[in-house]
Order: structure tokens, then C-alpha cells, then sequence
């Protein structure tokens, strides 16, 4: 390893997408839960729901799982090789290419989600409001948006450090972090070793997110035409809750 890893907002490439998966399970992430979690936000409000779409949709662990409940299921994504492990796990899915910021289908969804933090891609508060919004305008009236936040600045561990080491038959992969506070910004780096038959391999990344308030995320709602709410047991990460508006 050498030199100072490169700063990139989406540090998702192929090294990390083939990994992605491994890692979290060995982390325990139970992606079954949270998509059943988001599937009683949107049937909650909308029984009828039969489309979603997964904003940022990774390797597409919520959407094999979403696709159960919801005849229709898509996703975007703004990285490449994530969109290709996730397409391969669809068959009867799309996974579109595009920026949480920027995108536009072309057509409407009975619910929209992000999960895992992703939301706090957005620089700052005008682009949590555009990401909000430009998800927003991918609902039919009635349709449920789903936010499962990043952390806000009061739960937000400055100097935190977290390690992982999984294994399956060919791989053994250990993960370190070292996440630290800037004003209203996170910075995330993370250094990782992969062990198979070919060798080792080393990569690094680094990565900014933005603390949001509870406030915020409601205000990004209404302002993007939704009813806000935040569900503090529906499901998400304990102390983040999940984030819900429907549009009115
Ligand atoms: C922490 S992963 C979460 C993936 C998936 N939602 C999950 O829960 O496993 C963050 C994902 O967001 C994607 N991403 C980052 N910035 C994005 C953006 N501006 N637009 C769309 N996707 C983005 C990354 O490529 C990565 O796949």
C-alpha cells in the first residue's frame, strides 16, 4: 500500500463490489429484516403497492428480497461493478445506471427507498433536498419514500474504528476503518486485505458522508411534496429509525 488513498464519493468498485456481499454477512447484516422492515412502511400506507424501486441499490441484497413482496422490483446505482453483481442476482429486474441526484426514469414507482446510510452521499443540504425531491418525483401520488438515514450529528462516533475479517472457501478478507468528524461532514477510510490462491491484494478508500438532523430529513421530505415521519421502531439501525413520507 502506498501513498494517501484516492477521496471518491462512490469508493464502490470492482475490488469492493466483489467483496461487498461477503462482508457484510460476516458483519451480520440482516438485509432479510430490513427489507421486510421497509416492506410494512410501504404496505402500511399503501396496501396496494406493487413497484419499488431501491435508490443506490448496491449488489442488490434488498431488492432479491423486496422482489417477494412487490411484483415489480428496480434499482439504480451510481456504480458499475455494484450494478453488475446486482443485475446477475434479477433476473426479473433492472437495475439502472445513474446518480441518487440526477436521475429520471421516465416513470413512476408505488415506493421508492435508500438504505444503509446512503442518503449522506449528499453533500450538503441543498443536495439531500434535490436527491429528496428527484426520488419523490418517481412516486404515483400516494406512493411511500423510504429513508434509512446516515447518522446524525449527535449519534455520530468521531475517531471510531471497526475491523471485520470473513472468510469463505477461497477468500479471506479483513476490513479496518477510521471514520472521524468534520463540521457537518464524516470522513470514512478504509483499508483492505484480500487473501485467496493468487495472493494477497491491498486497497484502500476514502470517503465522505454528511451529518443530517432528524429535522432535516423531515423539512427534505415536505419540501420535496411528502407527508414526513420518523419511525424510531420500525426497523433501521437503532438510534437512526427510519425516515417516511408519502406524496400527497
Ligand atoms: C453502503 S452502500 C449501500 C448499498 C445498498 N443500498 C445496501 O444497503 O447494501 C452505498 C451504495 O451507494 C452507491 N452510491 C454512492 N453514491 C451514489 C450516488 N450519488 N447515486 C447512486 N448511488 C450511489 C454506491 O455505489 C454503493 O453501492
Amino acid at each position: 500500500m502506498s501513498g494517501a488513498p484516492a477521496v471518491t464519493s462512490a469508493a464502490y468498485d470492482a475490488d469492493v463490489a466483489e467483496i461487498y456481499d461477503l462482508l457484510y454477512a460476516g458483519r451480520g447484516k440482516n438485509f432479510a429484516a430490513e427489507a421486510d422492515a421497509v416492506t410494512r412502511v410501504v404496505r402500511d400506507r399503501r396496501p396496494q403497492a406493487r413497484s419499488v424501486l431501491d435508490v443506490a441499490c448496491g449488489t442488490g441484497e434488498h431488492l432479491r428480497r423486496l422482489a417477494a413482496a412487490f411484483p415489480e422490483v428496480a434499482g439504480l446505482e451510481l456504480s458499475p461493478a455494484m450494478c453488475t453483481v446486482a443485475e446477475a442476482k434479477l433476473p426479473s429486474g433492472v437495475v439502472h445506471a445513474g446518480d441518487m441526484r440526477s436521475f429520471a426514469l421516465g416513470r413512476r414507482f408505488d415506493a421508492v427507498c435508500i438504505l444503509t446510510g446512503t442518503i449522506g452521499y449528499a453533500r450538503d443540504l441543498d443536495e439531500l433536498c434535490v436527491t429528496v425531491r428527484t426520488m419523490a418525483s418517481h412516486l404515483v401520488p400516494g406512493g411511500v419514500l423510504v429513508i434509512d438515514p446516515w447518522w446524525s450529528p449527535d449519534t455520530f462516533l468521531d475517531g471510531h474504528v471497526a475491523h471485520d475479517m470473513v472468510r469463505d472457501d477461497t477468500r479471506t478478507v479483513v476490513r479496518v476503518s477510521h471514520s472521524t468528524r468534520h463540521g457537518p461532514a464524516t470522513r470514512h477510510e478504509a483499508h483492505y486485505v484480500v487473501a485467496d490462491g493468487d495472493g494477497i491484494r491491498h486497497f484502500s478508500h476514502v470517503q465522505m458522508l454528511t451529518l443530517f438532523t432528524r429535522g432535516d430529513y423531515l423539512d427534505a421530505l415536505r419540501s420535496a411534496g411528502c407527508t414526513a415521519e420518523h419511525l424510531t421502531d420500525a426497523g433501521g439501525l437503532p438510534g437512526r429509525g427510519l425516515f417516511a413520507g408519502v406524496l400527497r
